[in-house]
């Protein structure tokens, strides 16, 4: 039985919080995060988060990513994360997700599809030129990052699998290895952690398949070696550590939404007008900001998403 529930933000954003600027003001005063950070992200052209020697070092800076925003800085990226694969604290990922075995890694693409096949991660790498793609990230919690991610359309993979007519919904997996993620022995969630999307909200250009972040592979917390990456949804439908993609033609069941069906539901479009049953959605905080934002409807990527929910009630659909 699944017991957990996100904190409300406003206690979580506190404690937790003061812990890690706590964290971060000893590395600062260390000269730690200057020196691996770099302070001009923003200055620089895009393409050159990928730094030379990095894995996607030649990404191809994409027109989809978000201008005039600030990337969030990689340490608060790689150290402030959700992954209860490895518990339930924002430093346990950074902390514990050293015994994920990111290689050897395979993808199985199956289900209501003529061309199911397991894909190698090295195959995954070739699907097409590996992009830059800096998005807004918006977390269900209350908080927001912006990342400059490193993948392909998600519609690259799903496309060469040929879904049949009966492909209505499309589900994913993460891993389930106790041996290598010891928040699977917690019940916090009935694992392995699933999601799902509509076929066509999978199918969107936006929609990502993430093998990098900042020019590199994924660093464990962040779902290495491979990930969904989802803007204009809440972060928990971005699922980390994929090894199973499969076409459905029933909506799929996902995790957050068996363990709390009125709280998070199968769409979780971020809605600034659809409150949380425990706390309200209007505003975020941006991960490194003082002061609080604004949410955007669809997280800001209304023009691009939100003709794939026209006519439908998006209070009831939540
Ligand atoms: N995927 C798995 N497998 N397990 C998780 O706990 N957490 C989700 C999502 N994907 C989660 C997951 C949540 S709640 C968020 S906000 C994002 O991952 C966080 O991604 P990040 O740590 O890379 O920012």
């Amino acid at each position: 039985m699944a017991v957990f529930r996100f904190p409300v933000p406003a206690a979580s954003e506190i404690t937790p919080r003061a812990l890690f600027d706590t964290r971060r003001a000893f590395l600062r005063d260390a000269g730690l995060i200057a020196a691996i950070a770099g302070a001009s992200t923003l200055a620089l052209p895009r393409a050159a988060h990928a730094q030379a020697g990095k894995a996607f070092a030649g990404a191809k800076p994409s027109p989809l990513s978000v201008t005039g925003e600030k990337p969030t800085p990689f340490k608060d990226v790689t150290t402030y994360n959700n992954f209860y694969e490895f518990g339930t604290g924002k430093d346990d990922p950074a902390e514990r997700a050293g015994t994920l075995k990111p290689r050897p890694w395979t993808v199985a693409v199956e289900g209501e599809c003529a061309k199911p096949k397991r894909w190698s991660l090295d195959e995954l790498m070739k699907l097409a030129p590996i992009e830059e793609r800096i998005y807004r990230m918006r977390c269900v919690e209350g908080w927001s990052m912006v990342i400059p991610w490193n993948g392909v359309s998600l519609s690259e993979l799903l496309k060469r699998a040929e879904p049949t007519s009966k492909a209505k919904y499309v589900e994913f997996t993460t891993l389930n290895d106790p041996a290598q993620m010891p928040g699977l022995r917690s019940s916090v969630l009935d694992w392995p952690y699933t999601e799902g999307l509509r076929i066509d909200e999978a199918m969107h250009p936006l929609a990502l398949l993430g093998l990098g972040l900042y020019g590199d592979v994924l660093p464990n917390q962040n779902g290495a070696p491979v990930r969904v990456v989802l803007p204009w949804k809440y972060g928990f439908k971005s699922a980390k550590s994929i090894v199973r993609i499969r076409f459905t033609e029933i909506e799929p069941k996902t995790a957050w939404n068996q363990a709390i069906p009125n709280e998070y539901g199968f769409y979780s479009n971020v809605n600034p007008a659809v409150d949380h049953p425990r706390w309200s959605q209007k505003r975020e905080r941006r991960i490194g900001e003082f002061g609080k934002r604004d949410t955007l409807p669809f997280n800001g990527y209304a023009d691009q998403v939100a003709s794939l929910y026209a006519g439908m009630d998006l209070k009831k659909f939540f």
